[in-house]
């Protein structure tokens, strides 16, 4: 079988995800696997069309594609996300449609299910056949019963590519509503009370809903916003993936351009920071994509705590469930408040102005506490996830995120928990012993809600 492999890593050949593709290829000696680096290289696939329609011509001859990637704040990398914009934007969806599929990912599992997600329903939007995603820990290739897992999956992929089995859809097709936002006469809008306000949008060519959107919101607001295109700031490129960061956050692009200082200066130092911009497949932009990998040189500390944050949006993000949890879980592992988030998918031009007033609002009451909601399971696993990689095998690399985490007693599994260590031992001995047992057991629930009933008595 003719397997086009698409390397969605910017570190190229050196991409910790493609050596799990060797690995495939050197095992079916029978199949051949052509890999496209085209993360690393997609400045020239977007100015060098001959370039770009070369891979396209390979996937339309290609039995199969399997779709290869690290992830990349919870999604694929800028430069691979902007690498399915150009599919889409120079019309080549037919060299995929009723090809098999599946995607590969390494990483260290934090979201790596929404990254799948996004890859799974642009496949449905290619009309190709998706037979599944492996999600490897980024070395569990150096194991044996690891190895024999991930030749398990290639064995089910290329029998039943061979097979042509039958694939439904999972994903429905968007349905786009197209109507154009109007803004209404302004209300008397909601004073800033001197808090810094940052409104970033990926703004359109010509203007559209979202630039009416992040003006109406603005000009809800009493003092002083700041509305930043990201088009403005001097981004030179996407992340490279070269985790230099992780010593003492030091970018790599440091002093090559705009993007650290803007962070720095802007973002951090900001009360309240919105994100706006208009949905392109199943995300915002690639420029947005670039930015949110960027800021990975601050790795994995939160950059954004008890400030108030908050999403305009223009596009349908009501059928885009996994582009919603990624939202909500980027103000959670941001230890921000999500105010809210506002689309134009209503239609409705008076119910968006009232919307976005009142979302001027919500933005700035709770701000002056610096009030964050307590995480869920989004926050509080992912903060886990960290924990641990930062904790074991990454600490070298990340060291910077090791003195934030001691620092901040984020390391807090019960290493010497002596209290609760002493009483587990005795209290599983004693249940032991039926007539304790028996009396443990009715008045369990009792005594489960007596220290915090106390609280709620008497504090
Ligand atoms: C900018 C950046 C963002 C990352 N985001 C995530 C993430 O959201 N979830 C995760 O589990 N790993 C994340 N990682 C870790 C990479 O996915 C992991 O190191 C991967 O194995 C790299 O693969 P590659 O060598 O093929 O590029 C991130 C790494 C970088 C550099």
């Amino acid at each position: 079988m003719n397997i086009v492999v698409l390397n969605g890593s910017p570190k190229g050949d050196q991409s910790v995800t493609l050596q799990y593709v060797r690995y495939a290829a050197r095992k079916y000696p029978d199949h051949s696997f052509v890999i496209f680096p085209v993360a690393q290289t997609i400045r020239k696939l977007e100015k060098d069309e001959k370039a770009f329609g070369e891979i396209l011509d390979a996937v339309e001859k290609a039995d199969a594609v399997l779709w290869s990637f690290p992830l990349y704040f919870l999604l694929v990398c800028a430069q691979y996300k902007r690498f399915i914009e150009l599919i889409f934007e120079r019309r080549r969806e037919s060299a995929f449609a009723g090809k098999y599929t599946a995607s590969l990912s390494t990483s260290v599992h934090f979201f790596d299910h929404t990254a799948h997600n996004y890859i799974h329903a642009i496949c449905d939007d290619l009309e190709m056949k998706y037979l599944g995603a492996y999600s490897p820990a980024m070395y569990d290739l150096m194991k044996k019963p690891e190895r024999a897992r991930w030749l398990g999956f290639m064995e089910q992929f290329l029998d039943s590519a061979s097979r042509r089995i039958p694939y439904a859809r999972v994903y429905p097709p968007l349905t786009p509503q197209g109507s154009v936002y109007t803004p209404g006469p302004l209300r008397a809008g909601v004073e800033a009370s001197g808090k810094k306000i940052l409104l970033l949008k990926d703004g359109c060519k010509p203007p559209e809903n979202i630039d009416a959107m992040v003006s109406t919101l603005a000009a809800n607001f009493r003092g002083d916003v700041e509305v930043v295109d990201l088009a403005d700031i001097d981004i030179k490129g996407g992340c490279l993936g070269c985790c230099k960061c992780g010593l003492d956050n030091t970018c790599e692009y440091d002093g090559k351009d705009g993007y650290i200082d803007f962070y720095k200066e802007k973002v951090k130092k900001a009360d309240v920071v919105i994100f706006a911009g208009a949905i392109r497949d199943r995300y915002l932009s690639a420029r947005w994509k670039t930015f949110f990998d960027r800021s990975f040189f601050n790795t994995h500390v939160p950059t954004l705590i008890g400030k108030q944050i908050a999403f305009v949006i223009s596009g349908p993000l009501g059928q885009i469930s996994n582009l919603r949890q990624i939202l909500s879980a980027y103000a959670e592992f941001q230890e921000a408040n999500l105010a809210g988030i506002v689309t134009d998918e209503s239609g409705d031009a008076g119910q968006i102005d009232s919307l976005l007033a009142e979302l001027a609002g919500a933005l700035v009451r709770p701000s002056a506490q610096g009030y964050a909601p307590p995480m869920t399971f989004l926050g509080v696993g992912g903060r886990k996830v960290f924990r641990d990689e930062v904790y074991g095998m990454l600490r070298f690399v990340f060291q910077s995120d090791h003195r934030y985490y001691k620092k901040q007693g984020l390391y807090d599994f019960p290493q010497k928990d002596y209290k609760a260590r002493r009483m587990n031992a005795l209290m599983m001995t004693l249940t032991k012993i039926p007539p304790f047992r028996k009396k443990f057991l009715k008045i369990l629930k009792e005594q489960m809600v007596k220290p915090i009933k106390h609280v709620a008595e008497n504090r």
